[in-house]
């Protein structure tokens, strides 16, 4: 039987590299899937595009930093689906600054989406899970938060209170069987790192990345998988770092 078959799953940046291989992977698992993001044609395009056991696949516009966006986004996916039993918070933004030149607003603005969005999404599906007495929960972190990057402060402070974050939130769920969970992946590639020279990629690899290349989408999409499903049911708050041996724990 298909890992995911009957559940239904909510993807936040399902529009982005790593959520859309996630969203894609959970429908081949028998999932239906409510594909969330910021950009809604790109999370039209997802949902329209999954190949699976299951149909009737929802999309929506959502800014995860938003609390009524949120709210709104999770309430049409619920009544769509019939509920949320998987979340995957996998919006984000990153972005490059020393903390010397960077504006308040810069730092203020990660931290709104890649954190007080995790938090907001979160708190969005626990009493629909809690009812179930069943969940599964996977935040993104990143290796950055582990081992510190220099012009990251921002991105890398915000993915290790991620972390923090999805600790508490475990402990708090658990007992309602609902596991949460933080994915850490290493470089991958995806959009998020399109904007950085060839050159500047090349050289992370040689320096960074003992298995000589970047992480692929549907790598870190099959993590998600193990965490999303019934095999995870004694993962508690942990964080799992799929990562080329970037950096090990
Ligand atoms: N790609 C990497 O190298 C890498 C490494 C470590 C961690 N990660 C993490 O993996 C996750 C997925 O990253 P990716 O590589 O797929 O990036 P991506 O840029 O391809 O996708 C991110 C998606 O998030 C969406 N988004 C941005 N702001 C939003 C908002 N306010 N509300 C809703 N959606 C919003 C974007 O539209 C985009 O579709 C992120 O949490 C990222 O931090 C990525």
């Amino acid at each position: 039987m298909a890992i995911l078959a009957g559940k239904t799953a909510a993807i936040t940046g399902g529009a982005g590299g790593i959520g859309g291989a996630i969203a894609q992977r959970f429908a081949e698992e028998g999932a239906t899937l409510a594909v969330l993001d910021l950009d809604r044609e790109g999370a039209e395009k997802t949902a329209a595009a999954l190949r699976g056991p299951a149909t009737g696949h929802f999309s929506a516009a959502i800014d995860v930093g938003e609390e009524a966006s949120v709210e709104a986004a999770f309430a049409a996916a619920g009544e769509a689906l019939g509920g949320i039993d998987i979340l995957v918070n996998s919006a984000a933004i990153a972005g490059a600054a020393t903390v010397e030149e960077m504006a308040v607003a810069e730092w203020d603005r990660m931290l709104h989406i890649n954190l007080r969005g995790t938090f907001l999404c979160c708190r969005a599906v626990l009493p629909g899970m809690r009812r179930n007495k069943w969940g599964r929960i996977v935040n993104f972190a990143s290796e950055v938060a582990h081992r510190g990057n220099p012009g990251l402060s921002h991105y890398a402070a915000s993915k290790a209170a991620v972390i923090a974050f999805g600790k508490c939130l475990a402990l708090e769920a658990i007992g309602d069987g609902i596991c949460v969970n933080t994915l850490s992946p290493g470089p991958t590639d995806t959009a998020m790192l399109a904007g950085i020279d060839e050159e500047v990629i090349a050289k992370l690899v040689n320096d960074m990345m003992p298995i000589g290349r970047l992480g692929e989408a549907r790598e870190i999409a099959a993590a998600a998988l193990y965490l999303a499903s019934d095999d995870a049911a004694f993962c508690v708050g942990t964080t799992l770092n799929v990562n080329g041996g970037s950096y090990l724990q």
